[in-house]
């Protein structure tokens, strides 16, 4: 398990993420002066809407079929479950510190006419388990249902062409439809094609929602996906993926070509959010200087059997998880998501002028 035995090929990736490194900072920032005023997006966003799974759900998931609505989920914050994957704070929670806003509104309860002060400032439309395409949770509204949510709220000129224009998307899609090939057992040789789809969909899908007047969309790129708790062997995890490096390479190019494009003669609408980088960076590190301190990066705090998710009882109500005594000194949460204190350390390294 521990991150030193896999010297190679870790090192050989190191040195293509430092690289990679400089690349994106640069990319996410349209130019100094702007990003010490304004961040990232070079202005100061009225409203935030997400787009994405469960690394951006905060409570979309319904009850009857999400894990995160049980103990210990939420533990760390506030102390209960809230329907996030998490012990606490996830991607969105801090995204929207970053820039200023409360955490939008889930589409959940958005949808029923909720304040309109509250509305105003965005909206969530993240689900756990959701692809770009069907993955295994069949009832998830994929990446494209979720954008037709939003579409309906236009219609509905809930928000205006100055609200859009305002805002901010994370677009945050970074791995169900390859657990769900996974898990249907798709070939290793049928896998580069499914690769080039999803990005596909990504673009297309990350364009409609520029389309529609938001001023810039920040999108994730995969974490190393053979890094997960879920898949690590015990000689520990192997990041030399390419199947990883695929989807980001081929991400990252469409995303600069969109930039290219000059939408509406606006620079960078397109910003990338590179969970992969920060991922590797951490577990190099063993935590972010100042910030965390993860002595097992790649062990998960609430830990399970293959098959059962964090907070799942058996029928004769045994806890089928067990839980770390301080999930501040993890990493990953369970076998897939990420701690609150996780996410901090992320959202330190990608966006270094946050105060977190
Ligand atoms: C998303 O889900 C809807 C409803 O199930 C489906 O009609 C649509 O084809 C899906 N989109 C993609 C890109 O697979
Ligand atoms: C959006 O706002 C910016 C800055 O205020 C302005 O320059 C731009 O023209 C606006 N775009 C639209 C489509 O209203
Ligand atoms: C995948 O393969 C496993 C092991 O060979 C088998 O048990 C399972 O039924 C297969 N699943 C599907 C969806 O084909
Ligand atoms: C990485 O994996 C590929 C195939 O999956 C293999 O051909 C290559 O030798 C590996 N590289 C390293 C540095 O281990």
């Amino acid at each position: 398990m521990n991150i030193t035995k896999l010297t190679p090929w870790f090192l050989f990736s190191c040195l293509i993420l430092l690289s990679d490194y400089i690349k994106v900072n640069g990319s996410i920032s349209p130019s100094s002066e702007q990003t010490q005023k304004d961040g990232i997006f070079g202005f100061k966003p009225k409203k935030l809407f997400v787009f994405g799974d469960s690394y951006a759900d905060t409570g979309n998931t319904p009850v009857l079929i999400a894990p995160s609505w049980r103990f210990p989920n939420g533990i760390t914050f506030p102390g209960w479950p809230t329907g996030r994957f998490a012990d606490g704070r996830v991607s969105t929670d801090y995204l929207a510190k970053y820039v200023g806003l409360r955490t939008p509104i889930t589409h959940k309860w958005g949808k029923y006419g909720r304040p309109r002060l509250v509305v105003k400032r965005g909206m969530n439309f993240a689900y756990g388990g959701a692809g770009v395409f069907e993955t295994m949770f069949k009832l998830i509204p994929n990446a494209s249902v979720q954008i037709d949510f939003f579409e309906q709220l236009l219609r509905r000129n809930v928000y205006s062409p100055a609200d859009l224009n305002s805002s901010v998307a994370f677009f945050s899609i970074v791995g169900n439809d390859y657990l769900t090939y996974n898990r249907r057992n798709g070939t290793e040789q049928g896998r580069p094609a499914l690769i080039r789809r999803v990005v596909k969909q990504i673009l297309l899908d990350v364009k409609r929602i520029k389309d529609f007047g938001v001023r810039k969309v920040l999108v994730a790129l995969s974490p190393p996906q053979k890094c997960l708790p879920l898949l690590v062997t015990p000689k520990g995890c192997d990041t030399n993926d390419t199947s990883t490096h695929l989807h980001n390479s081929l991400l990252r190019k469409g995303l600069i070509k969109l930039n290219d494009k000059k939408i509406n003669n606006d620079d960078k609408s397109f910003l990338m959010f590179d969970l992969y980088n920060a991922f590797v960076t951490i577990f190099k590190n063993k935590g972010v200087p100042g910030v965390s301190v993860f002595p097992d990066p790649l062990k998960a705090c609430c830990a399970t059997k293959r098959g059962t998710s964090c907070g799942d009882i058996s029928l004769s109500g045994k806890k089928l998880y067990s839980l770390c005594e301080d999930p501040k000194s993890f990493f990953f949460w369970d076998n897939v998501h990420i701690t609150d204190q996780g996410w901090r350390s992320v959202f330190s390294l990608l966006l270094p002028d946050s105060q977190f």
